[in-house]
C-alpha cells in the first residue's frame, strides 16, 4: 500500500511535465522558466533521460548544467520532480559492459543508439544504476525544491540473455525450492522436458514450437520481480540518504503488461502513470477514465499522478491523434476527478529533432504564440483555481464506487499464452470492455486484485481470470458467502495459479461457486455470434453447460447448444454468484451490466443518470465533495444542484449551463439524490 506519509503536497495539483533542457543553448532555458511561470506550471521532471550529460565517462560527473536547471526552476518557483536516468544508459557503458545489452528472445545482441539498452539483470548495470543514483541523492536529495522522485522510466524492458538466465533460476529456485516441484509446475513430463539440473533451465527463448505456458507466465512473473528488485534498490538507496521527497516510478499504459502493478504498488510512496489515449475518437474519454480507475485502485483508493499525458499530438505507429486543446483539458480533468494530484505531459517544449520530433509539446514548434501554449496558460489558470481538489479525505477513497472489476497481470499473461481455446479472447480488451460498459452505464468503478479487499462493493465482476490461486477463490467464496454478488465471464478459474486444469468438469475452481459444471467448450469464430433466450448476443465463447445448484437465467436460443443454459444465478451462502458461460458482445454488454448493478442495488453517483456523453465524477476531498462535469458531447448541459463551480466561481443553485466541449468542478456538501441535483 503507498506510504500516505510520505506524498505529494495536498495544497495544489501538479501541472508541467518532462522537461529536457539539454536539448537546447541555455538562452532557452530562462526563456522556459519564463513561460512556465506565465502557465502556471509549478512541477518540472528533469533528468529522465539524462545519463550521459551527467556522467559523460565513467565515474566522472558533471552535475554543473543541472545544478543550473535546478536553481532556475526553484528561483522561479517551479518545483523539481527528479528522475534518475538508468531508462538509458549512455554509449560509453555499453563498450565498457557489452554483456549488459540485451538480447532478444531469438539471441540477436541489441545494440546502443536508442533508449532502455540494457538488460536489468546484469551486475555491470545494477552497479552503475546505483552509483548514479547515488551521486543525485548526495547532491539534490534535500533540495528544497525537489518535490518527488521519478525512478527510472516505465519499467518494462526484457531480456532473454545469460544474467537473466542466471537470475530465472535463482528465482526458481526460490519459488518451487526443488527441481521436483519445478517438474511438476511446469508439467515437464509431456514434450520430454523434463529438467535434471537448474543449469538446463533456460528463459523462454525462441524455439520450434510451442513455449511450455507455465514457464511463460513465471518468466514473466520473475520479470516483474527482477525489474522492482532493481527499483527497489534505488529507492533504498535514496531513503537511506535521508530525502524525505516521496518516490514513485511511472507505470505505462495502457498496452504494457510486463510489471505486476499490485506488489508494485506496495513499494511506492505514491504512484504515478503515463497514459496516452487509445482510440482518436470519442472511446478516448473511456480511456481516460480507465486509466485513472486503475491507478486509483492500485494506490488502494489513494491519490495519485498522471506523469505524462500526451499534448495535442503524438506520435505512434499507425496513430496520430491529434486532439483539440479543450480535449485536453477536459482529459486533464477526468484524470484529476478519479484521484490525479495533477497533470503532467510529455513534454514541456517540441523538440528541434530526434526521434521524438513530431510529439507535441507544451510549447509546440509554433512557440508561444500558438493556441496551444495559450490553451495550457488556461489550463494553469484552471488547475490554480480547482487547486483545493487536492486535499483528500480523511478516511475512505478518493473516489467512491459500489462496483469492482478483477485486475491481474497474472490474468493478462495467461490469455497471452498461445494454443488457448479461443486465442482472440483478449483479457485487456475484455478487461476494458467491461469498464467502457459501466462508463456509459455512469456507474464508478474500481478494479480488485484477486485477493483483494471485496466488502464495500455491491458487485464484483470478473472477466476471463483463467488461473485462479487458492487465495482468489478463498477470496470469492467467503465474499458472496458473507452476501456479496459476483459476476464471472467465461474461461475464469478452469485451472490453478501454475495454469493446471482442474479436472471434473470447467470451471473447476469455481464450480462450487457458481453451482454450474461446462462439459465442453464451444468457442465462437472471428464472425460468429449466439443469440440468448433474453434478447442479448454472445461472442468468442459457449459452452455446454449443466446445473449443478444455480438456475437459469438465459439459455442460447441458436446454434448447436440452442436450449441449453447460458446464465446462470447461484446462491451461494447469503449471496449471489453470476455466471456468463458467454461474452456478451458490446451492445449487449451494457444491458447486461445494468441488471446486475440494478439488482446490486448499485446508486449513480448524485442519483442522477446524466445525459449521453456527459461525464460526472464525483472526488472526495477534505472538507467537500468536488463533482466533476464534462460534456463531451456537442449539446450544452444544464447542472442544477447546491454547489459552485469553481472554474467559473458560479453558483450551481439556479442552474449553470456547461458548453459542448466544456467542463465544470463544483464544490459541493451535499452529493445525496434528495439534495435535488439534475443534469439536463
Ligand atoms: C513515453 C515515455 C516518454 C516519451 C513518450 C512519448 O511515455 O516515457 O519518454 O517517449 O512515451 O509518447
Amino acid at each position: 500500500m503507498p506510504n500516505a506519509a510520505r506524498t505529494f503536497s495536498h495544497h495544489r495539483l501538479l501541472y508541467g511535465g518532462d522537461y529536457n533542457p539539454e536539448q537546447w543553448p541555455e538562452e532557452v532555458w530562462a526563456q522556459d522558466v519564463e513561460l512556465m511561470r506565465r502557465a502556471g506550471v509549478n512541477a518540472a521532471t528533469v533528468g529522465v533521460f539524462s545519463w550521459a550529460r551527467l556522467e559523460p565517462e565513467e565515474g566522472v560527473y558533471d552535475f554543473g548544467w543541472l545544478d543550473r536547471v535546478v536553481s532556475m526552476l526553484h528561483d522561479g518557483g517551479i518545483g523539481i520532480v527528479l528522475a534518475t536516468p538508468t531508462a538509458s544508459p549512455p554509449p560509453w557503458f555499453s563498450r565498457a559492459h557489452p554483456d549488459a545489452l540485451p538480447v532478444g528472445p531469438d539471441g540477436t545482441r541489441l545494440t546502443h543508439g536508442s533508449r532502455d539498452t540494457y538488460a536489468v539483470t546484469a551486475p555491470a548495470y545494477r552497479e552503475a544504476c546505483r552509483r548514479i543514483v547515488q551521486q543525485l541523492v548526495d547532491r539534490y536529495g534535500s533540495h528544497p525544491g525537489l518535490l518527488a522522485w521519478h525512478l527510472h522510466n516505465e519499467y518494462g524492458t526484457y531480456d532473454w540473455g545469460e544474467h537473466t538466465a542466471a537470475a530465472f533460476r535463482r528465482w526458481l529456485r526460490d519459488r518451487y525450492a526443488s527441481l521436483e516441484e519445478l517438474n511438476r509446475a511446469w508439467y515437464t513430463s509431456f514434450w520430454s522436458q523434463h529438467y535434471r539440473s537448474w543449469e538446463d533451465i533456460l528463459p523462454p527463448r525462441a524455439t520450434q514450437y510451442l513455449h511450455n505456458p507455465t514457464q511463460v507466465v513465471d518468466f514473466r512473473r520473475f520479470m516483474s520481480d527482477e525489474m522492482l528488485a532493481a527499483m527497489c534498490e534505488q529507492r533504498d538507496i535514496i531513503r537511506a540518504a535521508g530525502s524525505a521527497a516521496p518516490v514513485t516510478t511511472n507505470f505505462m499504459l495502457p498496452t504494457w503488461n510486463h510489471i505486476e502493478q499490485w506488489s508494485w504498488s506496495d513499494a511506492l510512496d505514491v504512484l504515478s502513470v503515463d497514459h496516452y489515449l487509445d482510440s482518436e475518437g470519442p472511446d478516448g474519454e473511456t480511456h481516460a477514465a480507465y486509466a485513472g480507475d486503475l491507478v486509483r485502485s492500485w494506490s488502494h483508493g489513494e491519490p495519485w499522478l498522471l506523469m505524462e499525458q500526451s499534448t495535442i499530438n503524438m506520435t505512434m505507429p499507425q496513430r496520430r491523434p491529434h486532439k483539440d486543446i479543450n480535449r485536453v483539458i477536459r482529459n486533464s480533468l477526468s484524470y484529476i476527478a478519479r484521484g490525479s494530484q495533477g497533470a503532467l505531459f510529455f513534454q514541456w517544449r517540441a523538440p528541434a529533432a530526434g526521434s521524438e520530433v513530431w510529439h507535441g509539446g507544451m510549447v509546440p514548434h509554433a512557440g508561444e504564440d500558438s493556441r496551444t501554449y495559450r490553451g495550457f496558460v488556461e489550463l494553469g489558470r484552471i488547475l490554480r483555481d480547482i487547486a483545493e481538489v487536492a486535499a483528500p479525505p480523511d478516511d475512505g477513497p478518493v473516489v467512491a464506487a459500489d462496483v469492482a472489476v478483477m485486475w491481474h497481470a497474472e490474468g493478462w499473461w495467461a490469455l497471452e499464452t498461445k494454443h488457448l481455446p479461443n486465442d482472440r479472447m483478449d483479457y485487456a480488451s475484455l478487461v476494458r470492455g467491461t469498464h467502457r460498459a459501466l462508463w456509459h452505464a455512469r456507474i464508478p468503478a474500481d478494479f480488485v486484485a484477486p485477493d483483494g479487499a471485496l466488502d464495500t462493493y455491491k458487485l464484483v465482476l470478473v472477466p476471463s481470470m483463467f488461473p485462479m490461486d487458492d487465495a482468489a477463490v478463498a477470496t470469492l467464496e467467503r465474499y458472496v458467502d458473507a452476501g456479496g454478488r459476483v459476476c464471472v465471464w467465461p474461461f475464469t478459474g478452469v485451472a490453478d495459479e501454475n495454469m493446471h486444469v482442474v479436472a471434473g468438469g470447467y470451471p473447476g475452481r469455481i464450480r462450487s461457486l457458481l453451482g454450474v459444471r461446462s462439459e465442453e467448450f464451444h468457442p465462437l469464430g472471428p464472425d460468429e455470434t449466439v443469440p440468448l433466450s433474453d434478447g442479448t448476443t454472445g461472442e468468442l465463447w459457449s459452452e455446454y453447460l449443466s446445473l449443478d445448484g444455480a438456475e437459469v437465467t438465459s439459455s442460447y436460443a441458436g446454434g448447436p447448444l440452442r436450449g441449453s443454459p447460458a446464465t446462470t444465478r447461484h446462491r451461494y451462502g447469503s449471496g449471489t454468484a453470476y455466471y456468463l458461460s458467454t461474452v456478451p458482445d458490446p451492445a449487449s454488454v451494457r444491458g447486461v451490466l445494468e441488471r446486475l448493478c440494478d439488482d446490486a442495488g448499485v446508486q449513480r453517483p448524485l442519483g442522477v443518470r446524466p445525459p449521453a456523453d456527459v461525464e460526472v465524477v464525483v472526488r472526495r476531498g477534505a472538507n467537500a465533495d468536488y463533482v466533476f462535469v464534462l460534456n463531451h458531447g456537442d449539446t450544452p448541459v444544464e447542472v442544477t444542484g447546491p454547489g459552485e463551480d469553481l472554474v467559473t466561481s458560479t453558483t450551481t443553485t439556479g442552474g449553470l449551463t456547461v458548453a459542448p466541449g466544456g467542463y465544470a468542478v463544483v464544490r459541493t456538501d451535499d452529493t445525496t439524490p434528495e439534495a435535488g441535483w439534475r443534469l439536463d
